[in-house]
């Protein structure tokens, strides 16, 4: 590519489906109109990019193999990038976001797909998504899912979209007219959450060796085949994700959204009580909005342990936090 790239890419709210994706699981989240936009021209020996929110510059030699050595911490999302993608060439450019960083609405996963269509990736949705993937697993050390990476790389404008994480299928679901999303910060950041995230997939990982995949189970009482109540808590939480899940996209299909509030609102239960990666104040954030007149549903949105609530509402019903439309993935213009 030669001349001035311009590259887009959205962030993503989840609206349900959390914690499933680490065990092939259904999740339904929407790439949002906060994005982050990356302009630069290709060529030369790094890829070197300037940041208005950093003050310091990343600067990534395109032999990097140990991401988690580039400095500053925000250099290592280019770095994983970089070493998955391998570009013959470099790039010189300059990142802005309109997305809050370390929030919970995947300003990383935004990161990282700009990056990757900055530097020439051109192929399918889901092998961006997968690049993606990888170069987050190897920046944080997170072993996380594919979801936040193929919601930026696959949104469609005006829908929330179904995506089964075992087969990578994404089908857009209109979102009904009417329906607003609200994305509130419920002010605590997310400092556990990169190595509660590991331990609670590997309770999720042990939970499978015994029962199978949980997304082929149905039956929540295959559970007490499990001896260790903490994995049985785990397993059910994942299990009846699914269901709510189906249950959600059903619901947004015929318009329904207290059935679909009633979905959202359970699904915070069950990450609250039985995933156990809500917090007080995500609590008391969700309990405030859910009595709050037009307000459908509330729950906690991301990997938790603080970060952000979404809320399914009626027009006007909330006025604070970002009110986000469903956008469409990444784009690329070359001038
Ligand atoms: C983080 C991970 C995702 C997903 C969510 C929880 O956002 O990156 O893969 O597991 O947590 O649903």
């Amino acid at each position: 590519m030669t001349g001035r790239i311009t590259v887009v890419a959205p962030g993503r709210v989840n609206l349900i489906g959390e914690h499933t994706d680490t065990t092939d699981g259904l999740v339904m989240p929407m790439a949002i109109d906060l994005a982050t936009t990356i302009t630069g021209t290709a060529g030369g020996p790094v890829v070197h990019l300037t940041s208005a929110d950093e003050d310091e510059p990343a600067v990534v030699a395109l032999d990097v193999d140990d991401p988690t050595a580039a400095s500053p911490g925000w250099a290592r999302y280019v770095a994983g990038v970089v070493a998955e993608l391998r570009p013959t060439q470099g790039f010189t450019g300059h990142v802005t976001t309109t997305l809050p960083v370390g929030a919970g609405l995947s300003s990383s996963a935004a990161l990282e797909v700009a990056v990757a269509m900055s530097l020439g990736f051109d192929g399918r949705a889901h092998d961006l998504a997968r690049l993606a993937q990888r170069a987050e697993q190897r920046a944080s050390g997170v072993p996380c899912g594919v979801m936040d990476q193929l919601a930026s790389a696959s949104g469609v404008a005006g829908h929330a979209l179904l995506i089964d994480t075992h087969t990578l299928s994404v089908t857009p679901i209109r979102l009904p007219t009417g329906a607003e999303i609200r994305v509130i910060h419920s002010g605590q950041s997310r400092e556990l959450a990169g190595s509660a995230y590991g331990d609670r997939r590997r309770e999720v990982e042990a939970a499978q060796a015994v029962l199978g995949p949980l997304r082929s189970i149905t039956d929540t009482e295959v559970v007490d085949r499990l001896d260790d109540p903490v994995l049985r808590r785990r397993a059910r939480h994942v299990i009846t994700e699914n269901a709510r899940v189906r249950s959600f996209a059903a619901a947004l299909e015929r318009g329904d959204l207290a059935a679909a509030g009633a979905d959202m609102v359970a699904s915070h239960a069950s990450l609250r009580d039985d995933f156990e990666v809500s917090t007080d104040v995500l609590d008391a954030l969700v309990d405030r909005l859910i009595v709050t007149p037009g307000v459908h549903g509330a729950r906690l949105t991301g990997a938790g342990f603080g970060g952000c609530v979404v809320a399914l509402t009626d027009p006007g019903a909330l006025d604070e936090g970002w009110l986000v439309h469903a956008a469409d993935g990444p784009g690329r213009t070359v001038a």
